[in-house]
């Protein structure tokens, strides 16, 4: 789309198409679009003559960078060796079948990406659940599905003007 590239042009100008800057270069497409579109990678890997394998390695390296759109809350499950055995498994079960989404993913409504991740240096309150930043100590399947479920009622709907 002419707007899409009309964005890398600015992005590359802004930086003199230097490709030393591809980074901050990257970071300002996210910026922009919330995560880093295929198409939009594409367009900046051929305005900078490098091969797109380049731009996806960077991409994937940093956790920073997201290939994929972000929900509007951000849900993390610990599954370190503590909370896993005290039911961390059996929560995030829950939560991907109640709303359809994997870890590392986003819910098709974007009400919230889901991630997994080690220890979160909580283990004597596990199992963990942060909810944008917020701390829930000894979650249940029951009471972590009740907290996301409470995100969807602030709401009503989370996907913006038809975006894609
Ligand atoms: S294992 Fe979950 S907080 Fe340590």
């Amino acid at each position: 789309m002419a707007q899409d590239d009309k964005i890398i042009e600015q992005i590359v100008d802004r930086y003199d198409a230097d490709v030393g800057m591809l980074i901050p270069m990257m970071q300002d497409l996210q910026a922009e679009c919330g995560y880093l579109p295929l198409e939009q990678l594409h367009s900046l890997a051929k305005q900078l003559s490098l091969p797109l394998s380049r731009l996806y390695a960077v991409a994937t390296f940093y956790a920073s960078f997201h290939l994929a759109p972000k929900g509007a809350h951000e849900v993390t499950l610990c599954v370190g060796t503590v909370c896993y055995l005290k039911g961390a498994p059996k929560i995030s079960e829950a939560i991907s079948r109640e709303f359809h989404v994997e870890t590392g993913g986003t819910t098709r409504d974007r009400l919230f990406t889901f991630q997994a991740v080690n220890c979160v240096g909580a283990c004597a309150v596990a199992p963990v659940m942060i909810v944008d930043g917020k701390y829930y100590n000894g979650v249940t399947p029951a009471s972590a599905l009740e907290v996301l479920y409470g995100l969807g009622k602030n709401e009503t709907s989370v996907e913006k003007d038809g975006e894609t």
